[in-house]
């Protein structure tokens, strides 16, 4: 869900922008900065739920270390949207608690 923005990047005519889709729906923001700079411009209050008792969280550092900003891009789970520039037509989701590993990435212990 979006809300009112907090964060707002000031107009500048004739800069290229991006259209993404976040959670099925459309954010047009400018080429150039990161997935999660456009996603709080556009009034996104949660980007993924915590792993023990999904509380919504929201990037803090804004740049690549508390891993708060975690979100889907493009079927890739758990990218830090803080450190990814925007691309047009990235599919980006929130994530919903842990991101579950495939088989062949789960050792047996040996
Ligand atoms: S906001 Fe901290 S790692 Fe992205």
């Amino acid at each position: 869900m979006l809300t009112e923005p907090l964060f707002s990047i000031p107009a500048s005519e004739g800069r290229e922008t991006v259209t993404i889709i976040f959670d099925d729906q459309a954010v047009t923001a400018p080429a150039g900065i990161s997935v999660a700079a456009a996603l709080l411009v556009a009034g996104a209050s949660d980007f993924r739920t915590s792993i023990v008792g999904h509380e919504p969280r929201a990037p803090y550092c804004m740049m690549g270390v508390c891993f708060e900003c975690l979100v889907e891009i493009d079927g890739v789970p758990a990218r830090q949207s803080c450190l990814v520039p925007v691309k047009d037509g990235m599919i980006v989701r929130r994530q919903q608690g842990a991101v579950s590993l495939p088989d062949s990435e789960i050792g047996d212990g040996r």
